[in-house]
């Protein structure tokens, strides 16, 4: 038996002429989009048979997909859009042509890839105004509502999407795309400054991520404070989280990452990100990486404050007089905490540094000192 699972491309970020554009809808997704639309138009129409019209060339693959997915007989044309020059020779006018059949007194169907501003189902309404049709119905595979301009009505959308540049499934960036069989959207960089900030216990990560949080205006995420939060709020995720936790296992990374991504989405806007507390592994590192990926941006740098050990444990027993903390009160069991946090670190160490991401701050010295180095760390970022 021949098995062509393994045939199956992993899909990844494709890159057309001088842009780079990542996986958005499925194939699948597609195909079952289509179908839907195909057998809610055949319901609507019932006993008539249809002219459908694709408009070239980008609604190809979609006219081919819908009408062998269509129930009923219909019948299949296209038009192409064209361009002619306008008054001034510098205008570039955009006119519809190819439609030669008789339509009067015919349902028929324009079938779009992509409804954007709407300008070219303008023209649709143009051509069509003089031709004697019984309905002129418009369906549309995508649309983006936020780009779409004019009045039109929209009679059947598959999926609305948001106003980014999509490519694949008979659209293309410049003439290249149109064979995929999947869509992928642009990706578009955002500028923001994403630290992963790292360092023993006593190293003062707290304290510099207040300080570098209001002066850099970013949000500081740590992973123990979101964890406590969903818990305490008994979010879907927090229950997910807990029902680990109670039966004493360890919380997947998926879960941690789907609250990362909760708070990322909240702080749309914001000009970056200070992630404390994770990650900590190096799948973690790697799902982090495909997090903020998907929102068109990176972790710039691991920042780690580096602190001797000596030093460490006499910031932690000096901590554990005031703070009450039973695991800042024992020398066996501050040394034994940073002993584990450079056994575990080591690989997150390595990671950032394979992509020359790793930065060590000295975190010996006045609070202002400090910071000052972190700064000018962050600032060549
Ligand atoms: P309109 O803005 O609604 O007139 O859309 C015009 C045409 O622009 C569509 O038929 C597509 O050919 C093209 N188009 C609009 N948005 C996209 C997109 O995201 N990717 C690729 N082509 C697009
Ligand atoms: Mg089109």
């Amino acid at each position: 038996m021949i098995t062509f699972a393994f045939l199956k491309k992993i899909k990844q970020v494709v890159k057309l002429h001088d842009l780079q554009f990542r996986p958005f809808i499925s194939e699948e997704e597609i195909q079952q989009t289509v179908q839907r639309m195909a057998i809610e138009i055949a319901n609507d129409l019932k006993d008539e048979v249809p002219v459908f019209i694709g408009i070239l060339n980008g609604s190809f693959m979609f006219v081919s997909d819908f009408v062998k997915k269509y129930p009923k007989p219909c019948e299949v044309t296209f038009i192409k859009l064209a361009s002619y020059e306008g008054v001034k020779s510098t205008e570039d006018i955009q006119r519809l042509i190819g439609l030669t059949q008789d339509l009067s007194g015919r349902t028929v169907v324009i079938l779009e890839d992509i409804i954007d501003s709407g300008n070219t189902l303008e023209e649709v309404h143009r051509i069509f105004k003089n031709e004697q049709v019984k309905q002129l119905l418009i369906a549309t595979l995508f649309h983006k509502p936020t780009a779409y301009k004019k009045d039109f009505k929209l009679h059947y959308v598959g999926v609305e999407i948001p106003d980014k540049f999509i490519v694949g499934y008979g659209l293309d960036y410049n003439g290249l795309g149109r064979d995929l069989p999947e869509i992928y959207q642009l990706k578009t960089t955002q500028h923001m400054t994403n630290l992963v900030l790292f360092g023993p216990p006593g190293a003062g990560k707290g304290t510099q991520a207040n300080f570098l949080k209001e002066k850099y205006n970013l949000i500081h995420i740590s992973t123990g404070d979101v964890f406590r939060f969903n818990i305490k709020n008994e979010t879907a995720l927090g229950m997910v989280a807990k029902s680990y936790m109670d039966k004493g296992e360890l919380v997947p990374d998926q879960v941690t990452i789907d609250m990362l991504n909760a708070e990322v989405e909240k702080n749309a806007d914001a000009k970056g990100f200070i992630f404390d507390g994770f990650p900590r592994t190096n799948a973690q590192a790697e799902a982090l990486d495909k997090l903020m990926d998907s929102k068109d941006s990176q972790i710039n740098a691991m920042v780690a404050l580096e602190v001797p050990d000596e030093i460490l444990v006499e910031r932690l027993l000096e901590r554990g007089k005031t703070s009450g903390r039973a695991d800042d009160a024992d020398e066996g069991i501050i040394r034994n905490r940073i002993k584990e946090y450079y056994d575990k670190t080591a690989v997150l160490k390595d990671y950032y540094s394979a992509q020359n991401k790793y930065f060590g701050v000295n975190g010996v010295g006045s609070i202002e000192d400090i910071t000052k180095r972190l700064s000018a760390v962050i600032d060549t970022l």
